[in-house]
Parts: C-alpha cells; structure tokens; sequence
C-alpha cells in the first residue's frame, strides 16, 4: 500500500512490497481461448502465481517492443504500474545481500515505442518505507494475452525494491498526484478505455496458501471462484474527502471460533476502517483487537522478529476466525487456521522455540499482527479466503467465501461501463456507524484453539515466560532482510 499523508508514517509492515526470493513459479495463460476473450471485448484474465514466503501476488507482462519480460507484483493498495531501470543500482550492483533484479528489468534503450513523459515525476513510497523513484513513461504493455499501447509507467531508476509492482487501485492515489499534482488514466481505466473490458472493475482470487496460482479478471466475475452469494458493500471515502483513494471498508466485527466457543474481539479503536490491500501479507488490526487474537491462539510476540508468533502446529487445529464487514447484517468471511500460520522461511528447517511453553515446536508467524492506527489492512492472510470483486465506478466491493482450489470457471463480464456488479446483492442495513467501541465476549474459544487431540496439547501462552525463538540464522541472511523490513541498501 502506498503511503500517504494520512497513513502512519514508518510503520514496520513485514514483507509490504518486498520479493527477493531466487524461487518462484510463474504461470503465464496465454492461450488462444484467453485471446478469443479478450477480443470479445469482455474481460482480461491474469494468472498470478503465489510466493508464499514474501506473500506476494505476481503477473508475467511484457513492456516495450520487441517486449522485454517482467515479473510484477500484484497490488490493490496502489494505483502505478512501475518497473525497475536495468541501470538502477538495485539491478545492477549484485551482491551477496542484493540477489539484484531477479524478477526482470527495463531497458528503455532497447525498446523502440519507448517515450519518456516525466522526468524525475516518478516518486513512490510505500507504507513500509519503501521506495520507487525516476521517470514516468509510456510504452506498449502486454498482459494475459492482450496489449496495452502506450500506457503509463514509472520507471524505477533508483529504487529500494528489485521488483516492479502493478498497482490496481484508484487513479486519486497515483504517485503523480504528490509531483505533477495530476492523474493519469491508469491500467484498469486504460483496458476500459481501449475497450478490453466493458467497465472499470476486477476480481481477485487468490486461492490457498498451498496453492501456487491464484488469478485477477479485469472486467468481470467467475461465479465458480466462491461459495455462496456475493455481497455488496460500500467503498467509504476518507472523511473530508470528496473521492476515492482507496478500498476502504467497514469492518463490523471479527469473531474467533473454535470447537470451545465463539468470541467477539474487542477494541476501543471506534469504528473499523479496513483496506484491502493485496500488497500486503498479513493483516494488521488494533492493538487491543490483535492482542486478544494472540491470546485466543496462543500466539506470543517475538521482539526479534517483530511479530507475533505461533507454533506452525496451529494450523492442524479446526477453528476459524470470522470477519463481517458492514453492519450485522454484511457479508462474513472465515478465515481458517490453515491459513493463518506462515512459515518464516522457504528452504531450510524453520526455527523452534528454544524454552517456553511451545519448546521444541517449529515457529510460524501469526497471520494477524498488530499496528498502532489506522489504516488497519486486511492483506493476504485475509484475501486468501475471499473472492473479492472491485467496482471502481460504483465504488463497490462485492465479496464471498471463496471456493479454494476450483478448477472450474465461469466468467460473466460487466454488461456495460457502470454496470452494477453481476450475480451481486447489496448488504443491508449499512452504515459507518459500527460499535464505536465493542466490550468483547472473553475467550471462550480459546481452549479449543490451543488444544490439539492430535498432538501435545499446547500450552496456555498466559502464563510462562515469552517465546526465545532460535535458528536465526538458519536461511535468515537473504530472506530474512525482506521479511522483516531491513533495508538492503
Ligand atoms: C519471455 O517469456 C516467454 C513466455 O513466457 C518465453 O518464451 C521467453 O523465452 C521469455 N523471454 C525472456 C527473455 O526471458
Ligand atoms: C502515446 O501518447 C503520446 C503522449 O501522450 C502521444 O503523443 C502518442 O500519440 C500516443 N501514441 C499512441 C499510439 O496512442
Ligand atoms: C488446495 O490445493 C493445495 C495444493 O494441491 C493443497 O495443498 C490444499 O490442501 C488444497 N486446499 C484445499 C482447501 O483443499
Ligand atoms: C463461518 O463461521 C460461522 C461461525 O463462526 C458459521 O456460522 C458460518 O456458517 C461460517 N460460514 C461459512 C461460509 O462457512
Ligand atoms: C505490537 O505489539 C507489540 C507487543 O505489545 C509491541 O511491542 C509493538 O510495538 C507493537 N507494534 C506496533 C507496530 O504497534
Ligand atoms: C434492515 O434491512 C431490512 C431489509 O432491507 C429491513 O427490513 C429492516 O427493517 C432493516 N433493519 C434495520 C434495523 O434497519
């Protein structure tokens, strides 16, 4: 997610915007059926491929002519497409620390429709302190079999993140805005005006954790991708704003559940804002909301990491965390267990807890953590569970459980520009008026979570002292640097 004025500034959000791992799968659909699609003017399907570590969502897409080949990291919770100049420092200065630019780079010397727009109007930081900065561009795109002439680029020359990223978000949150103090019309509103897709809107389905592919369809649904109905909610505006910025929602209420009960959460944050942000691994709430999380799952918070932390075991247990989102009445998505340990590292052995009550077990981090103030974000460990569309015309986001691992489709485009969202139904009895603040329900569900009839019985993390988590360095002088924030400049 982009950081803003209104965005806490320096917030250490782990792995936001961040992919230096050597290991990857990308899967590019590019097939004559895709092209078909796409020519009839409805929709635009890109396969994303999931990197679970770094959680982040990548496309393959082709820039320039002849097209150089760049993989780009997916993001709902920004509005550029940029990609980094093979000439930037990051690219070329390679080291042991600096695996360089692994996921491709532009050589604008090399492509011939390449036009230079903006010299140094390039500026981006990200909420993680992340940056971007150069030149804004334009040049032909290529992306899940159509093509994009002259869209809008940045080019990264001197960045901070070796890979490109491929913001989704609304036009009023473009990086431009803090330099030329104007927009442009990005991706999503250039298919629609070049006529790939009938409206300015996507879904996202990102699938399971164990799942390597998940997919993003410009300007239409796929009725097969989600369980049930979806359901409608309203886009909410920054207050005193007069548009949209970003895919803000209201959060009702989040519930945990175990076979031992059903909890509200509780928060003295007033009423929840939320975005969803796919640029984002995990999901961030309050404070008081998190730390009643961590209590009900046993999670512990490892000041070395930085994050709350469980033992991997966690995701074996049948409990699930619910979140509803506008009014009592709004939609409610589960997210399971499964989904919410990741693990630390990819290749090698994950760290053990070294002593306390979780001694011996292999240590995941917890798929709900924590941050000081709004914006609270609801990143992949949320998204993973959900089909989400996003209507930027009615400034409507349609939500349901999704269907993990279907194999089947059915897409049913948007009719027409500022077509309501297909097979969608309003939310009731919306408002931004939630709980200003909700006493919580105590912890109930706790025992269920934190007993496991299949293996030793967790321990209750109220008591003991704080985890000691070892094998530091086990994978860590790479990987490590990214997950947590450590710049590698
Ligand atoms: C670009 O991607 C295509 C298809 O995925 C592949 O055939 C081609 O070899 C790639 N080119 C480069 C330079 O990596
Ligand atoms: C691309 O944009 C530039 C600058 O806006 C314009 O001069 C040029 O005609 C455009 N080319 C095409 C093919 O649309
Ligand atoms: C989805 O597929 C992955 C990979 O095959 C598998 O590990 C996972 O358990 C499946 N998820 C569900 C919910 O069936
Ligand atoms: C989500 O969990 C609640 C209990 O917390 C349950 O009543 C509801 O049926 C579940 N929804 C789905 C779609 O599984
Ligand atoms: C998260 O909670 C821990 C433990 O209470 C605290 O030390 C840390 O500063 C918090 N992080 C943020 C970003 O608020
Ligand atoms: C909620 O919405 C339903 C259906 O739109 C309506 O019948 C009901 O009166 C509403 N309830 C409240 C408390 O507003």
């Amino acid at each position: 997610m982009k950081a803003s004025p209104l965005a806490t500034a320096g917030i250490a959000l782990a792995s936001a915007a961040q992919a230096q791992v050597v290991q990857f799968d990308i899967e590019k659909r590019d097939g004559p059926l895709l092209r078909d699609l796409s020519r009839r003017a409805t929709t635009v399907n890109g396969v994303l491929s999931n990197q679970q570590v770094q959680g982040g969502y990548f496309l393959n897409v082709e820039v320039g002519t002849p097209p150089q080949n760049i993989t780009l990291q997916l993001d709902t919770g920004s509005s550029d497409v940029w990609v980094p100049a093979s000439s930037a420092a990051i690219c070329t200065e390679v080291s042991q620390r600096n695996p360089g630019c692994t996921f491709g780079s532009f050589n604008s010397d090399k492509s011939s429709t390449f036009v230079d727009v903006g010299q140094g109007d390039f500026d981006i930081t990200y909420v993680d302190n992340t940056f971007s900065k150069g030149d804004y561009f334009q040049d032909d795109f290529h992306i899940g079999g159509v093509t994009v002439s002259n869209l809008t680029m940045g080019l990264g020359l001197d960045s901070s993140i070796a890979n490109g990223l491929i913001g989704v978000g609304y036009v009023n949150d473009e990086a431009s805005l803090g330099t030329t103090r104007s927009t442009y019309p990005n991706l999503p509103v250039v298919l629609q005006k070049e006529k790939l897709i009938n409206t300015v809107a996507y879904s996202l389905w990102l699938n399971d954790l164990d799942a390597s592919t998940g997919s993003i369809l410009f300007g239409g649904i796929d009725t097969e991708k989600y369980e049930g109905d979806l359901t409608k909610i309203n886009i909410l505006r920054a207050d005193n704003s007069n548009v949209f910025t970003e895919f803000a929602v209201e959060l009702y209420e989040v519930q945990a559940t175990s076979p031992s009960g059903t909890d509200t959460l509780s928060t003295n944050a007033g009423t929840l804002v939320a975005v969803l942000d796919s640029g984002t691994t995990l999901t961030y709430l309050p404070q008081d909301m998190a730390e009643e999380a961590w209590k009900e799952v046993g999670a512990s918070y490892n000041e070395e990491f930085g994050l709350a932390v469980v033992p991997c075991s966690i995701r074996n247990i049948n409990g699930h965390f619910s979140f509803t989102f506008a009014g009592p009445q709004g939609p409610k998505i589960n997210v399971s267990m499964a989904e919410l340990a990741l693990d630390l590292f990819s290749g090698g052995p994950a760290p053990k807890f070294s002593s306390g009550p979780n001694q011996g077990q292999s240590v995941c981090e917890f798929g709900i953590q924590n941050t000081t103030g709004a914006p609270y974000l609801l990143g992949d460990t949320f998204l993973r569970s959900a089909f989400v569309v996003y209507d930027l015309v009615n400034n409507e986001i349609a939500i349901a459980p999704t269907s993990f691992n279907s194999t089947k489709t059915n897409v049913v485009a948007f009719a027409s520009s500022g077509a309501p969202i297909p097979s969608a139904t309003s939310a009731p009895n919306q408002s931004k008026s939630g709980p200003s603040s909700s006493t919580g329900s105590g912890l109930s569900a706790a025992s269920g979570f934190q007993s496991n009839d299949n293996a030793a019985p967790l321990t209750s993390a109220f008591s003991g002292p704080g985890a000691i988590v070892v094998g530091l360095t086990l994978g860590y002088t790479l990987l490590g640097s990214a997950i947590f924030g450590i710049g590698w400049l």
